[in-house]
Protein backbone atom coordinates (compact mmCIF):
# COMPACT_ATOMS: atom_id res chain seq x y z
CA UNK A 1 0.00 0.00 0.00
CA UNK A 2 1.36 3.40 -0.96
CA UNK A 3 1.98 6.30 2.46
CA UNK A 4 0.52 9.17 -0.48
CA UNK A 5 -2.29 8.46 -2.78
CA UNK A 6 -3.57 11.11 -5.16
CA UNK A 7 -6.53 10.71 -7.10
CA UNK A 8 -7.09 13.30 -9.88
CA UNK A 9 -5.53 16.44 -8.24
CA UNK A 10 -6.25 19.90 -9.27
CA UNK A 11 -5.49 23.07 -8.59
CA UNK A 12 -7.11 26.45 -10.38
CA UNK A 13 -6.51 30.25 -9.75
CA UNK A 14 -9.23 32.31 -10.98
CA UNK A 15 -9.55 30.65 -14.82
CA UNK A 16 -5.86 29.28 -14.91
CA UNK A 17 -5.93 25.63 -14.56
CA UNK A 18 -2.66 25.19 -13.28
CA UNK A 19 -3.07 21.12 -12.00
CA UNK A 20 -5.36 19.28 -14.65
CA UNK A 21 -5.91 16.01 -12.40
CA UNK A 22 -2.73 14.46 -11.67
CA UNK A 23 -2.37 10.55 -10.34
CA UNK A 24 0.57 10.54 -7.84
CA UNK A 25 1.61 7.63 -5.49
CA UNK A 26 4.66 7.21 -2.78
CA UNK A 27 5.09 4.15 -0.69
CA UNK A 28 6.07 4.12 2.69
CA UNK A 29 10.62 4.81 2.34
CA UNK A 30 10.45 6.04 -1.35
CA UNK A 31 12.56 9.04 -2.75
CA UNK A 32 10.20 10.03 -5.66
CA UNK A 33 10.85 13.50 -7.53
CA UNK A 34 8.42 15.56 -10.15
CA UNK A 35 10.07 17.34 -12.72
CA UNK A 36 9.16 19.81 -14.96
CA UNK A 37 9.58 23.39 -16.66
CA UNK A 38 9.01 26.47 -14.98
CA UNK A 39 4.96 26.51 -14.62
CA UNK A 40 4.20 23.16 -15.05
CA UNK A 41 2.33 22.94 -11.81
CA UNK A 42 4.60 21.27 -9.52
CA UNK A 43 4.61 23.56 -6.50
CA UNK A 44 0.42 23.83 -6.98
CA UNK A 45 0.44 19.96 -6.55
CA UNK A 46 2.65 19.98 -3.27
CA UNK A 47 0.28 23.54 -2.30
CA UNK A 48 -2.54 20.79 -2.92
CA UNK A 49 -1.41 18.38 -0.81
CA UNK A 50 -1.03 20.16 2.10
CA UNK A 51 -4.26 21.93 1.77
CA UNK A 52 -2.39 25.79 1.23
CA UNK A 53 -4.76 25.65 -1.92
CA UNK A 54 -7.98 25.00 -2.35
CA UNK A 55 -8.16 21.77 -4.58
CA UNK A 56 -10.18 19.17 -6.06
CA UNK A 57 -9.62 15.23 -6.61
CA UNK A 58 -8.59 13.17 -3.23
CA UNK A 59 -5.84 13.12 -1.20
CA UNK A 60 -4.86 9.85 1.11
CA UNK A 61 -2.14 9.74 3.85
CA UNK A 62 -1.39 6.95 5.46
CA UNK A 63 -4.83 5.53 4.58
CA UNK A 64 -6.53 8.66 5.68
CA UNK A 65 -8.28 11.20 3.82
CA UNK A 66 -6.26 14.67 3.58
CA UNK A 67 -8.59 16.35 1.46
CA UNK A 68 -10.22 18.97 3.37
CA UNK A 69 -8.50 18.83 6.47
CA UNK A 70 -6.73 22.12 7.72
CA UNK A 71 -3.06 22.77 7.31
CA UNK A 72 -2.18 22.50 10.80
CA UNK A 73 -4.09 18.91 10.98
CA UNK A 74 -2.19 17.78 7.98
CA UNK A 75 0.60 18.33 9.16
CA UNK A 76 0.15 16.50 12.80
CA UNK A 77 -0.66 13.87 10.50
CA UNK A 78 2.77 13.54 9.56
CA UNK A 79 3.20 15.40 6.09
CA UNK A 80 6.17 18.78 6.56
CA UNK A 81 6.37 21.05 3.70
CA UNK A 82 9.39 22.42 2.98
CA UNK A 83 8.28 25.58 0.40
CA UNK A 84 9.70 27.00 -2.52
CA UNK A 85 11.76 29.92 -1.18
CA UNK A 86 12.01 28.79 2.49
CA UNK A 87 9.86 30.46 3.89
CA UNK A 88 11.72 30.64 7.19
CA UNK A 89 11.32 33.67 9.72
CA UNK A 90 13.98 36.07 9.51
CA UNK A 91 13.98 37.91 12.29
CA UNK A 92 14.21 34.94 14.52
CA UNK A 93 17.10 32.74 15.68
CA UNK A 94 18.09 29.47 14.33
CA UNK A 95 17.38 28.01 17.39
CA UNK A 96 13.83 29.81 17.44
CA UNK A 97 12.88 28.65 13.98
CA UNK A 98 13.85 25.08 14.50
CA UNK A 99 11.53 25.37 17.64
CA UNK A 100 8.47 26.74 15.57
CA UNK A 101 8.68 23.62 13.77
CA UNK A 102 8.05 21.55 16.85
CA UNK A 103 5.45 23.91 17.98
CA UNK A 104 2.60 21.17 17.63
CA UNK A 105 4.40 18.94 19.40
CA UNK A 106 3.70 18.03 23.29
CA UNK A 107 6.77 15.86 23.42
CA UNK A 108 9.43 17.39 24.62
CA UNK A 109 11.69 14.69 24.90
CA UNK A 110 11.14 13.99 21.39
CA UNK A 111 11.48 17.50 20.21
CA UNK A 112 14.87 17.43 22.06
CA UNK A 113 16.22 14.49 20.31
CA UNK A 114 14.78 15.76 16.89
CA UNK A 115 16.82 18.93 17.52
CA UNK A 116 20.02 17.02 18.40
CA UNK A 117 19.62 15.06 15.14
CA UNK A 118 19.34 18.65 13.13
CA UNK A 119 22.02 19.76 14.89
CA UNK A 120 24.11 16.65 13.74
CA UNK A 121 22.97 16.96 10.17
CA UNK A 122 23.60 20.63 10.02
CA UNK A 123 26.52 21.29 11.78
CA UNK A 124 26.16 25.12 10.53
CA UNK A 125 23.26 25.28 11.98
CA UNK A 126 24.49 24.79 15.47
CA UNK A 127 27.23 26.64 14.84
CA UNK A 128 24.73 29.49 14.38
CA UNK A 129 21.98 28.69 16.62
CA UNK A 130 21.90 31.83 18.32
CA UNK A 131 22.21 34.36 14.56
CA UNK A 132 19.37 35.89 12.89
CA UNK A 133 18.03 33.49 10.22
CA UNK A 134 17.68 36.46 7.91
CA UNK A 135 21.54 36.46 8.25
CA UNK A 136 22.14 33.09 6.97
CA UNK A 137 23.50 32.61 3.25
CA UNK A 138 20.78 30.88 0.82
CA UNK A 139 22.28 27.56 1.30
CA UNK A 140 22.36 27.36 5.07
CA UNK A 141 18.97 29.24 4.82
CA UNK A 142 17.88 26.09 2.76
CA UNK A 143 19.63 23.62 5.38
CA UNK A 144 16.95 25.69 8.28
CA UNK A 145 13.96 25.31 6.33
CA UNK A 146 14.85 21.44 5.76
CA UNK A 147 15.81 21.31 9.62
CA UNK A 148 12.50 22.87 10.92
CA UNK A 149 10.26 20.79 8.81
CA UNK A 150 12.21 18.13 10.32
CA UNK A 151 11.34 19.42 14.04
CA UNK A 152 7.89 18.36 13.11
CA UNK A 153 8.78 14.38 13.26
CA UNK A 154 7.06 14.33 9.92
CA UNK A 155 6.97 10.69 8.37
CA UNK A 156 6.91 12.40 4.33
CA UNK A 157 8.41 15.81 3.38
CA UNK A 158 7.72 17.64 0.73
CA UNK A 159 10.67 19.45 -0.90
CA UNK A 160 9.79 22.58 -3.45
CA UNK A 161 13.23 23.08 -5.47
CA UNK A 162 15.57 22.72 -2.67
CA UNK A 163 18.65 23.86 -5.03
CA UNK A 164 17.26 26.92 -6.50
CA UNK A 165 19.50 29.85 -6.15
CA UNK A 166 22.40 28.27 -4.65
CA UNK A 167 25.78 27.54 -5.55
CA UNK A 168 26.25 24.23 -6.93
CA UNK A 169 28.57 23.36 -3.54
CA UNK A 170 25.79 23.83 -1.64
CA UNK A 171 23.72 22.45 -4.13
CA UNK A 172 26.01 18.89 -3.47
CA UNK A 173 25.61 19.48 0.65
CA UNK A 174 21.86 20.24 0.40
CA UNK A 175 21.53 16.96 -1.48
CA UNK A 176 23.64 14.54 0.92
CA UNK A 177 21.16 15.53 3.32
CA UNK A 178 18.24 14.88 1.62
CA UNK A 179 19.95 11.61 0.61
CA UNK A 180 20.75 10.96 3.97
CA UNK A 181 17.07 11.65 5.46
CA UNK A 182 15.24 9.55 3.06
CA UNK A 183 18.06 6.83 4.12
CA UNK A 184 16.72 7.35 7.88
CA UNK A 185 13.34 6.06 6.53
CA UNK A 186 11.61 9.01 5.94
CA UNK A 187 9.60 9.11 2.74
CA UNK A 188 10.13 12.31 0.65
CA UNK A 189 8.30 13.68 -2.54
CA UNK A 190 10.87 15.94 -4.38
CA UNK A 191 9.97 18.73 -6.70
CA UNK A 192 12.94 20.08 -9.03
CA UNK A 193 13.75 21.78 -11.96
CA UNK A 194 16.68 20.67 -11.86
CA UNK A 195 15.96 17.36 -13.25
CA UNK A 196 19.24 15.51 -13.87
CA UNK A 197 20.06 15.82 -10.01
CA UNK A 198 16.06 14.94 -9.35
CA UNK A 199 16.76 11.66 -11.09
CA UNK A 200 19.90 10.76 -9.91
CA UNK A 201 18.98 10.64 -6.14
CA UNK A 202 14.96 9.35 -6.48
CA UNK A 203 13.91 5.96 -7.75
CA UNK A 204 10.68 6.74 -9.22
CA UNK A 205 9.86 10.04 -11.28
CA UNK A 206 6.58 11.66 -12.60
CA UNK A 207 7.34 14.35 -15.11
CA UNK A 208 4.63 17.17 -15.63
CA UNK A 209 3.97 19.67 -18.67
CA UNK A 210 1.37 22.05 -18.36
CA UNK A 211 -0.12 21.11 -15.10
CA UNK A 212 -0.48 16.96 -15.97
CA UNK A 213 1.66 14.31 -15.63
CA UNK A 214 2.46 13.28 -19.20
CA UNK A 215 5.34 10.61 -18.01
CA UNK A 216 6.29 8.46 -14.67
CA UNK A 217 8.32 5.70 -14.12
CA UNK A 218 11.72 4.37 -12.48
CA UNK A 219 14.32 7.21 -12.98
CA UNK A 220 16.97 5.03 -14.18
CA UNK A 221 14.48 4.69 -16.91
CA UNK A 222 13.78 7.99 -17.53
CA UNK A 223 17.16 8.86 -17.77
CA UNK A 224 17.76 6.96 -20.47
CA UNK A 225 14.50 8.24 -22.35
CA UNK A 226 15.57 10.38 -25.37
CA UNK A 227 12.37 12.20 -24.96
CA UNK A 228 13.61 13.48 -21.64
CA UNK A 229 17.20 13.85 -22.05
CA UNK A 230 16.44 16.19 -24.85
CA UNK A 231 13.56 18.38 -22.69
CA UNK A 232 15.12 18.17 -19.73
CA UNK A 233 18.40 17.17 -19.72
CA UNK A 234 20.02 19.40 -22.16
CA UNK A 235 20.76 17.22 -25.03
N1 LIG B 1 -1.20 32.30 -6.70
C1 LIG B 1 -1.35 32.17 -8.02
N2 LIG B 1 -2.25 32.89 -8.70
C2 LIG B 1 -2.42 32.75 -10.03
N3 LIG B 1 -1.75 31.89 -10.78
C3 LIG B 1 -0.83 31.13 -10.17
C4 LIG B 1 -0.58 31.22 -8.77
N4 LIG B 1 0.40 30.34 -8.44
C5 LIG B 1 0.74 29.73 -9.60
N5 LIG B 1 0.01 30.19 -10.63
C6 LIG B 1 0.09 29.73 -12.04
O1 LIG B 1 -0.14 28.33 -12.05
C7 LIG B 1 0.75 27.70 -12.97
C8 LIG B 1 1.58 26.65 -12.25
O2 LIG B 1 2.44 27.30 -11.31
P1 LIG B 1 3.35 26.50 -10.28
O3 LIG B 1 2.54 25.49 -9.63
O4 LIG B 1 4.03 27.52 -9.44
O5 LIG B 1 4.39 25.81 -11.29
P2 LIG B 1 5.87 25.27 -11.04
O6 LIG B 1 6.05 25.09 -9.58
O7 LIG B 1 5.95 23.99 -11.81
O8 LIG B 1 6.80 26.31 -11.59
C9 LIG B 1 1.54 28.81 -13.63
O9 LIG B 1 0.93 29.14 -14.82
C10 LIG B 1 1.46 29.93 -12.62
O10 LIG B 1 1.58 31.17 -13.26
MG1 LIG C 1 7.48 25.90 -8.30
Amino acid sequence: MSLLEVRQLKVAYGGIKAVRGVDLTVAEGELVCLIGANGAGKSSVLKGLVGLVQHGGEVRFAGERLTGRPTHAIAASGVSLVPEGRGIFARLTVAENLDMGAFVRRDRTAVNIDRQRVYELFPRLAERRGQMAGTLSGGEQQMLAIGRALMSGPRMLLLDEPSMGLAPLMVQKIYETITRVAGEGVTILLVEQNANLALHVSQRAYVMESGEVTLHGASAELMSNPQIRAAYLGE
